[in-house]
């Protein structure tokens, strides 16, 4: 599999969990925080949305559409095993990716792992121009937002090393806290 900007390193001379996940919510700013943090930690960057769209082809309201939301988390199990191997990475992800076990251990294996989150207000405004998530395009995007995050916080907070309130910081406040912890993080076990 190749990412942004450098593709996945032998497994035999490679420590696994030398990446830095991303999860949360959408809108919590898992995209534009990701690539702050790959910039300036010279990592590289990769969206497992962006992967999957890339791989099939589709857009994901199309996949949701056709193959139906667990065809979708197929494809995220397939992409976070690709990247198994994966060195010096920021993986951003689908706000949905926790939902299954196996998918957080996948995530757990990677590295360090970041919960971005913020308030239902915030999220519902930052996501409420898109029509590419298919989960809050219904009538009531306010309750099913409230229901998704009652049901998954639990999920976030389980797999999560650190977690960052972003509802009022900027990209680069959130960025520089996820970088400064992933060197504490890395640090205290000699990783890098
Ligand atoms: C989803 C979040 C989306 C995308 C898909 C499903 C979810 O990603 O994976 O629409 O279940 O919360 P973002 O969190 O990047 O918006």
């Amino acid at each position: 599999m190749e990412s942004e900007s450098s593709s996945g390193a032998d497994s035999a001379t490679v420590p696994n969990g030398t990446n830095i996940v991303l999860v949360g919510f959408m809108g919590t700013g898992k995209s534009s925080v990701g690539r702050e943090v790959a910039r300036l930690l010279g990592y590289g960057f990769v969206d497992t949305d962006d992967l999957i769209v890339r791989n099939t082809g589709r857009k994901i309201p199309e996949i949701f559409e056709t193959d139906g939301e667990s065809g979708f988390r197929q494809l995220e199990t397939g992409v976070l095993k690709d990247l198994s191997n994966a060195y010096r990475q920021v993986v951003s992800t689908g706000g949905g990716i926790v939902l299954s076990e196996e998918n957080r251990n996948l995530v757990n294996r990677l590295g360090f792992v970041v919960w971005l989150t913020a308030s239902e207000e915030e999220t519902l405004r930052r996501v409420a121009r898109s029509d590419d998530r298919p989960l809050i395009n219904c009538d009531d995007p306010s309750a099913r937002l409230q229901r998704l995050m009652k049901d998954r916080n639990p999920l976030y907070d389980g797999v999560a090393d650190l977690s960052i309130d972003s509802t009022e910081l900027s990209i680069s406040e959130v960025a520089y806290g996820v970088v400064e912890s992933a060197r504490v993080y890395f640090a205290e076990r000699s990783i890098g």
